[in-house]
């Protein structure tokens, strides 16, 4: 079983991957526990795919274990669904000694981080992922939180897991366009960090595509061992780890301008991963000049958009790029973008010429 270790010191903590890993679950979390009662949160769909199994390989482990449920869907992402959850944690005597545990994706490990990280202000928290885009990304590193009314994921705290399990099969239960919205982060730990993992995936796109378990084994844990480096190196997003948000400031501008409605979030990164690179391009940075067809090439074969579509490019790209001054990676009032040289190289630049960052948007824009 493959292990990727994320080093933080006293907080260091596993991340198991492998195929049946969900039914040795808790041989794997108990002894990372302190032997109070654990809190199973999931969405009501994945509990129904997956909570039975879940819960059946924590007990066999001798654990103490209960299953609460919310509505799925980023809607349920709020202070109001983590308080009823606190309420479960009250009725189900969930105290110090206890744990919760999130199956699901990036809205259950999220919300469910959150709930841990105030519960008696901070209790054990484990991450059992269950879609790509959380194996790979959002299960690893603490991020946690909720949305509210003054945006996505403002709301929230660094609380890392006591250990990650991953069981890489359980994607074949995922709806298609979900699937293959989350290789646009698993592009994208090829294109920061590793030249030889983005040729490696370019190799086996279409086995990627159709979900062959060794080939999204392999996916999944270089897409860990990516993360885990950047969340050792920078826990707390001071430097380095900004390296994660390549395509991200582009793609939060269009999922902001379409409302959250059109894309999901794999794919409007994936459409700002072509857009940062031609800011690239733009500002001479960008030392291999064959690397945007490469991306556009791979991103196809993976089943993701390059493009956003207008009836009116330039207004839209005028509009989109206004958005970046909201971006809540902006600091001290300086946008940052992420913008690769070549495969496995990127550099951070800070408030590029706006005319130069329209355009860019504009060349990921087709009418
Ligand atoms: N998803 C980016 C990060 O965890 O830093």
């Amino acid at each position: 079983m493959p292990v990727v270790e994320v080093s933080l010191g006293a907080r260091s903590y596993p991340i198991h991957i492998a195929a049946g890993a969900l039914d040795q679950a808790g041989a794997l979390i108990a002894p990372r526990l302190d032997g109070g009662r654990v809190l199973v949160i999931a969405d009501a769909t994945v509990a129904k795919l997956h909570g039975q199994r879940l819960l059946a390989a924590l007990t066999t482990a001798g654990l103490d274990a209960v299953i609460e449920t919310f509505p799925a869907g980023e809607p349920s992402k709020t202070l109001a669904t983590a308080d009823a959850l606190w309420q479960a944690c009250a009725r189900h005597r969930i105290d110090r000694s206890g744990a919760v545990i999130g199956l699901g994706g990036g809205v259950s490990g999220d919300l469910t981080g959150f709930v841990a990280s105030c519960w008696m202000r901070g209790i054990a928290f484990v991450q059992v992922p269950t879609s790509l885009l959380a194996m790979v990304d959002s299960s690893v590193g603490g991020k946690t939180g909720v949305n509210s009314a003054a945006g996505k994921n403002l709301v929230g705290a660094f609380c890392q897991p006591r250990i990650v399990v991953i069981d890489p099969t359980v994607v074949a239960t995922m709806d298609d366009r979900e699937y293959r919205s989350g290789f646009a982060e698993v592009v994208k730990y090829g294109v920061i960090r590793s030249a030889e993992f983005l040729a490696w995936q370019e190799a086996n796109a279409a086995a990627l595509a159709a979900r062959d378990p060794v080939a999204v084994a392999h996916a999944v844990a270089e897409s860990c061992r990516i993360k885990a480096w950047y969340v050792a190196e920078d826990e707390f997003e001071q430097g380095v780890r900004a390296e994660l948000n390549y395509g991200h400031t582009f793609g939060h501008a269009l999922e902001r301008e379409t409302k959250y409605r059109v894309y999901l979030h794999g794919e409007a990164v994936a459409i700002g991963m072509g857009m940062a690179a031609n800011l690239s391009h733009r500002l001479g940075l960008l030392d291999d000049p064959g690397l945007p067809d490469r991306l556009a090439g791979l991103l196809r074969r993976l089943g993701l958009p390059q493009r956003h579509q207008s009836a009116d490019p330039a207004a839209e790209a005028a509009r989109l790029a206004a958005h970046c001054a909201l971006d809540k990676k902006v600091r001290h009032g300086a946008t940052r973008f992420i913008l690769p040289r070549r495969a496995g190289q990127v550099e951070l630049v800070s408030s590029p010429p706006a005319d130069q960052v329209i355009a860019a948007f504009g060349s990921g824009i087709a009418s």
